[in-house]
């Protein structure tokens, strides 16, 4: 694929990402089955509620993630620069979309760079898909971080998207050792993220044998990759990849699940993204094992015009996030991360099935 089209398929995820509902129809995060205690003599005064968070040995006021989007378009510097402001203000990190039009092509580094440049103290995690790893990963690796000047590299694994996008890669043999080898080399720390169909806590505990740092489930539930590319596949004439996305529109491991698989399986920290939509959510994940909560798609809409609309939408969230807290009488991020809860539904039937020992889940 030409360089232009890169650019091409960048703007038109943008603009149907902003302009259709690309969010999952059926299948959920399953956040619902997971219900917090309500307390109704709180010990504590809401003034006192703290979200200050520790992740990858930094503290941030909140544990929330801005998930890589974007970059790699003329146009696209002025979403990055927005959220890396929004970011900067709020002290939360901060994600890229993927690199590699930049790498092929240096006139669009700025696109990614801006970020950097507003924000020089924001913690901000470089992107790059696996697959593009497989082939000389150490260098493209090494070559995205040193662009940002990266506090951490995201490595997204992204299958199901790659096969309903018109000519996508889908040559992942190898990608397990490609991943392997930028973790051994590279000087910052690897999160392996999926983009909505979610991270399983097998793989997640084989990513963690290889000293990956941080699994970002990216689960389903939320923005639908298999939709976004159906839409394109439908309006370029690829009616193959049109007729797979629908097939498989609704795969993928629900957030919930796949934030308790990675939880349960491995000692690492897990970013629960995939379909978080509010404070409650972040709150939820939280209890069942998640350290931040990740969010894309609800941000884009808010950092196309400023970064002022990006802070007051996370406020919002945080200030959801620290009612939750207030009643479950939790005055911390620790105390949240300890308090009980139930799952229930199809989320108890996916945790007993898959035999999965979790310290909060009774079977
Ligand atoms: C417009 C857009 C572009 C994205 N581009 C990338 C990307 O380049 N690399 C990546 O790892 N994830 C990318 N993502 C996926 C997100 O990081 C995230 O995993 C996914 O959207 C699920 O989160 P959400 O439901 O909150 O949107 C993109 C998401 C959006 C909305």
């Amino acid at each position: 694929m030409s360089e232009s089209n890169i650019e091409v398929r960048k703007l038109d995820h943008i603009r149907i990402c902003l302009d259709k509902d690309v969010e999952f129809k059926q299948k959920t995060t399953w956040l619902e089955f997971v219900e917090l205690i309500h307390s109704a003599a709180p010990e504590l005064n809401y003034s006192d509620v703290d979200t200050l968070t520790e992740f990858l040995g930094k503290r941030f006021s909140a544990p929330i993630l801005i998930e890589g989007m974007t970059g790699g378009a003329k146009g696209t510097e002025v979403i990055n620069r927005n959220l890396a402001m929004a970011a900067s203000e709020l002290n939360i990190p901060m994600g890229l979309g993927s690199q590699r039009a930049a790498v092929e092509n240096p006139g669009l580094v700025e696109s990614f760079r801006v970020a950097r440049d507003v924000a020089p103290d924001v913690f901000l995690i470089a992107n790059i898909g696996g697959v593009q790893l497989v082939e000389d990963g150490v260098k493209l690796a090494e070559e995205v971080v040193r662009m940002v000047d990266a506090n951490a590299l995201a490595i997204h694994l992204n299958p199901l998207h790659e096969i309903v996008q018109p000519h996508g890669t889908t040559s992942f043999k190898g990608i397990f050792d490609a991943i392997r080898k930028v973790v051994e080399k590279l000087p910052v720390p690897v999160i392996v993220k999926e983009v909505g169909c979610g991270i399983s806590g097998d793989l997640s505990r084989k990513l963690e044998d290889i000293g990956v740092a941080a699994i970002d489930v990216g689960g389903a539930g939320g923005t639908n990759w298999a939709l976004i590319e159906r839409i394109r596949a439908s309006e370029k004439g690829f009616l193959e990849n049109a007729t797979i996305g629908k097939t498989f529109l609704e795969w993928g491991i629900p957030t919930a699940a796949a934030t308790i698989e990675a939880y349960a399986l491995t000692k690492l920290p897990v970013i629960s993204s995939g379909g978080i939509r509010n404070g409650l959510d972040i709150a939820k994940v939280l209890t069942i094992g998640a350290s931040m909560a990740g969010i894309a798609r609800p941000l884009l809409q808010h950092a196309v015009v400023s970064s002022d609309r990006v802070v007051a939408t996370l406020k919002r969230l945080i200030s959801e996030l620290k009612t939750a807290m207030f009643l479950t009488g939790c005055q911390n991020i620790d105390s949240l991360k300890r308090v009980e809860v139930v799952v229930m539904g199809r989320l108890l039937e996916w945790v007993k099935q898959r035999g999965i020992q979790h310290p909060k889940i009774r079977l």
